[in-house]
Formats: C-alpha cells, sequence, structure tokens
C-alpha cells in the first residue's frame, strides 16, 4: 500500500550547537513522544493539573507564535502543539521552560502519526492555522485538511468541541468549508477573525500580498 504522501516540506535547517542542545534537553521535560499508548491528559499535564480541564491541539504551528500568545493570554487551558520543524519546536520549547507556560506540551513530528494516540472525544478545541496551502493542483492531495483528517479529528473531539480553521488561501479556504461541511458530526462555517487568534508572520506575509484571510469554526454535534 502506498503511505499518503506528506503534508508538510522536508527542511534540513540547522540549529546552532547551543540551539541543538536547548532542544535536546527541553524535549526530554515538554516533549510528547510520538509513539506511545493512549495519552493520559493528567499524566501529561502533572500532578497539580485541575480535574477537568481542557485540551486544546495546536497542529501546525509554525514559529509558534499563535500557539504562545494564546496559550499566555489563556492558562486555563491546556495545549498541545505539534510541529514537524527544529527551530518552530525549540521556539515554543523556550517559552514553555522560561516564560513560563507550564500547560502547554509539544510534539515534534507529524500529527497523523500523533492522532493514535488520542482518545476519542477527548479534544475540547482543535486548532489549524495556515496549514501548508501546496497551491499547484498536483499537490493538491498534500493538503491536511481533508476529509480523513478531519473525520479523525472530529472523532477525538468532544461534543462540543471548536474546530477552528485559517487560511489566506481562497481555494484552500473553499475546500476546509466542503470538508467540514461534508463531516455530519460537525456544524458551523466561516467566522469574522476571532480577537483571540494572533497575526503570525505568516498571516502577515500573506497580508502583505494582498490576499483575504478566512477563519472557518465548526463544532462538533453529538
Ligand atoms: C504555513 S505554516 C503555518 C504556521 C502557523 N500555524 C502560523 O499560522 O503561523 C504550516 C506549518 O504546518 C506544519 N505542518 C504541516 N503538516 C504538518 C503535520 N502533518 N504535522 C505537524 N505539522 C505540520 C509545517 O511544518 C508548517 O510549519
Amino acid at each position: 500500500m502506498r503511505r499518503p504522501a506528506l503534508t508538510f516540506k522536508v527542511r534540513r535547517r540547522g540549529l546552532s550547537t547551543k540551539r541543538r542542545r536547548e532542544l535536546e534537553s527541553w524535549s526530554e521535560r515538554w516533549c510528547i513522544d510520538l509513539d506511545g499508548p493512549p495519552l493520559d491528559f493528567d499524566e501529561v499535564f502533572g500532578p497539580e493539573r485541575p480535574s477537568g480541564r481542557g485540551v486544546v491541539l495546536d497542529i501546525g504551528f509554525g514559529h509558534g507564535e499563535s500557539t504562545i500568545q494564546m496559550a499566555r493570554a489563556d492558562p486555563s487551558v491546556d495545549v498541545i502543539g505539534v510541529e514537524v520543524h527544529d527551530p518552530g519546536v525549540v521556539t515554543v520549547l523556550d517559552a514553555v521552560e522560561n516564560d513560563p507556560l507550564p500547560h502547554v506540551r509539544v510534539v515534534h513530528g507529524d500529527v497523523i502519526a500523533l492522532l493514535a494516540r488520542i482518545g476519542a472525544e477527548t479534544l475540547d478545541g482543535v486548532r489549524i492555522y495556515f496549514p501548508d496551502p501546496w497551491p499547484k493542483t498536483r499537490q493538491h492531495h498534500r493538503r491536511l485538511v481533508r476529509a480523513d483528517v478531519v473525520g479523525a479529528l472530529t472523532d477525538r473531539m468532544r461534543v462540543g468541541a471548536e474546530l477552528h480553521l485559517a487560511t489566506d488561501v481562497a481555494d484552500y479556504a473553499r475546500l476546509m468549508r466542503s470538508v467540514c461541511d461534508d463531516e455530519p458530526r460537525l456544524a458551523g462555517g466561516v467566522v469574522e477573525r476571532p480577537p483571540a487568534r494572533p497575526i503570525t508572520r505568516f498571516e502577515r506575509r500573506g497580508l502583505d500580498a494582498g490576499r483575504t484571510v478566512t477563519d472557518l469554526v465548526y463544532r462538533r454535534t453529538p
């Protein structure tokens, strides 16, 4: 069987020796492994975690601006950020270690592999902001927001949990909408930009190029 194509670009941008050492040491403290048994969030976030706290999955956080700022603004919800590229991962780990952000954990890898560790109806939110656009028609199959991924994320969302998507690519926004509209357990659509979502450098680049940003919010229904 052919494996589905990767949804991210493989990049080999090196880190300085110091940053590499920090990545290794902070990863041991704050990263969740891709492989392993289903996650117990009380274990992941530690013994002090108040019971009943929500967990949000922040997928493909890039340089981590929105992950860090939103976690700082709302310490009442636990966050698992997922990213494949080292520079963004070490930036978020730096904030977790030194800001500090004790309610944030990081997964350094492909979210699709992580999904096997997340139990059904355990997430209170999922964020996918500016996923890689894969603009050429022959690349569209690499887009992250597609029916099987949205179905798998919906399985893992509690009833009432929010899926928040944003993109500055018009035809990706249409695709997001049709994929989510076709998922019978989701209800929602295009919304005004929520003020809680910070502007990242990816978004700034799109705005500077004259592109329009679309936010979509869907909720899991019973
Ligand atoms: C265009 S950037 C946007 C970053 C950030 N969300 C923002 O709004 O600034 C998309 C990011 O998603 C990451 N990504 C793509 N597919 C992913 C996957 N399957 N698992 C984890 N991260 C992924 C890429 O590495 C990239 O950093």
